[in-house]
């Protein structure tokens, strides 16, 4: 740990949770921040008012506003490609010149959108939705969030390469009425444009008369999409600086604009628009992504812990821990700070979690019990999203309040061990005051900025992902060169599953 700020905070002796609060009666107004319909609550955190000066201090010692400014303004601080990273500007903050572009390419797909709603394309009452990592889990989580009234359209969103999942899909697709969109940032994604071949070919097999006059296309790369085969009319950009995971405000959410309606799309934005300002103008005290980022990096630096549990007390976040999974894990999964030189302790840890009450009768054992300290998020809705029995959102919101304390608190067992609580176990609460489209814009644009400051704090550049080539490359040469060469483990098992080596 090189950093002096850090190593001072390591050094701040660390306080017993279950006595926090008797501690420092003000501890809740103190660690507890409100923030349009979001209500953070770090207080069941080890955080305390010296560890948060050891991090304001961190914070000077890394540049953050300097690198925050830089970031707002759509300076290329992804140095490693030489872009900015400028998702903000899709909803109107940031460099003028991009916010202006976004809106144009915003009324772009807005009328697209019109003249597909006024049949321009025939019927369409199913969209397939064919990209994969960026290009597929934010237009999932949001769909899947706010999209249970019933649906104008029936969406499918395919990503994986194994046939099941587009097979499966299309089984319950009418073809002709069906508006393929292939979101790829790049157009050369495999799986995608293998997806989307196949999709072709379902409508040709069809008898669809016109099969490319059902496909819209979603990219940074409209020259690539035009060469496929999609018409230039039907093609909605995007911005090269808006990078993959961060794309769900592009046109890549192009299928949740349809499906949820143009309003709807549009409050998600302002919801995350506002925090954007948020984050760039609130004093580092009193910022929430950076208060988040700070526990962050007590427990993932200081203390060591390699993951980080997250779990959605509402079903309608059931999607939130896989798409937080590709923005944290595959923008500070680094081993190198921004300049090149190895990093001097851990980066991000793991996210993982799933939904509660589920997860209670799944892995809370370990939590509770186990000699990991996974550090525990857990997020829920004041509003229940469903219209049955007020009970149910009682029993669920009840659990959640109830593990928090659990977890904190502990219980003591002499007499027998196996049934002891160790307590001391920290979480966090993100409390919604219901699932709408600008609470969930906020909270998703909440976990973009704490990922960036997350990135500061450390040096590291959050905004590349040379991690995930290599295998693409090796995947690429065994298609085309064959296994030859490869170790006998892997040549084995291309023999034994596809035959030739
Ligand atoms: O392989 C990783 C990745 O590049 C992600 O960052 C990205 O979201 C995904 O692949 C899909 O890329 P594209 O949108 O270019 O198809």
């Amino acid at each position: 740990m090189s950093s002096p700020a850090l190593e001072a905070i390591a050094a701040i002796p660390q306080i017993e949770l279950k006595s926090a609060f008797a501690a420092d009666p003000s501890r809740l107004s103190k660690f507890t921040l409100t923030q349009g319909p979001l209500r953070f609550d770090w207080s069941k955190t080890h955080l305390t008012s010296a560890m948060l000066d050891g991090f304001l201090k961190l914070a000077e010692e890394m540049d953050f506003a300097r690198w925050r400014d830089a970031f707002f303004a759509g300076e290329p601080i992804n140095s490693s490609e030489g872009r900015a990273a400028e998702h903000p500007a899709e909803r109107g903050q940031g460099n003028a010149e991009s916010v202006s572009r976004a809106k144009m390419l915003h009324a772009r797909m807005r009328a697209l959108i019109d003249a597909i709603e006024g049949e321009a394309l025939g019927p369409i009452r199913h969209i397939l939705h064919i990209g994969i990592g960026g290009s597929a889990l934010g237009p999932n989580l949001i769909i899947d969030a706010l999209g249970d009234d019933g649906g104008r359209y029936d969406v499918a969103i395919v990503s994986n390469v194994d046939g099941t999942a587009l097979e499966r899909a299309m089984a319950r697709f009418d073809p002709e009425a069906t508006l393929v969109a292939v979101a790829s940032k790049t157009f050369t994604t495999t799986e995608t444009m293998l997806n989307a071949a196949s999709a072709i070919n379902w409508l040709v097999e069809a008898g669809v008369e016109d099969p490319y006059g059902k496909v819209i296309a979603l990219t940074a790369s409209p020259e690539k999409a035009i060469e496929w085969g999609v018409d230039e009319t039907r093609i909605l950009p995007f911005a090269e600086s808006v990078g993959g995971r961060y794309s769900l405000w592009s046109s890549i959410g192009f299928p949740a604009a349809l499906a949820l309606g143009w309003d709807a799309f549009e409050s998600l934005l302002e919801g995350a628009a506002a925090m954007d300002r948020h984050f760039r103008l609130s004093a580092p005290a009193q910022n929430a992504p950076l208060i988040a980022a700070f526990v962050d990096q007590y427990y993932a630096r200081v203390l060591g812990c390699q993951t980080r549990a997250l779990f959605a007390y509402d079903e309608r976040l059931r999607l939130l821990p896989s798409y937080l999974q590709q923005l944290e894990m595959e923008s500070n999964g680094k081993s190198v700070t921004r300049d090149g030189r190895p990093v001097d302790g851990p980066t991000a840890p793991i996210t993982w979690g799933g939904v509660g009450t589920d997860a209670q009768h799944a892995v809370f054992q370990l939590l509770h019990q186990g000699t990991v300290l996974a550090p525990v998020e857990f997020v829920a809705s004041i509003e229940p999203g469903h219209a049955l029995d007020p009970a149910h959102h009682r029993a669920l919101l009840v659990n959640c309040f109830a593990q928090g304390a659990a977890l904190m608190q502990g219980k003591d067992n002499d007499a027998d061990p196996a049934r002891a609580y160790p307590g001391n176990r920290p979480s966090t609460t993100i409390l919604l005051d219901d699932v709408t489209p600008d609470a969930l814009g906020a909270l998703i644009a909440f976990y973009e900025h704490r990922t960036f400051a997350n990135a500061v704090l450390m040096g590291i550049n959050p905004f590349d992902q040379f991690g995930v080539e290599l295998g693409k490359e090796i995947a690429k040469s065994i298609e085309t060169e064959g296994a030859k060469g490869f170790d006998p483990s892997t040549m084995a098992l291309i023999e034994l599953a596809l035959g030739a080596v």
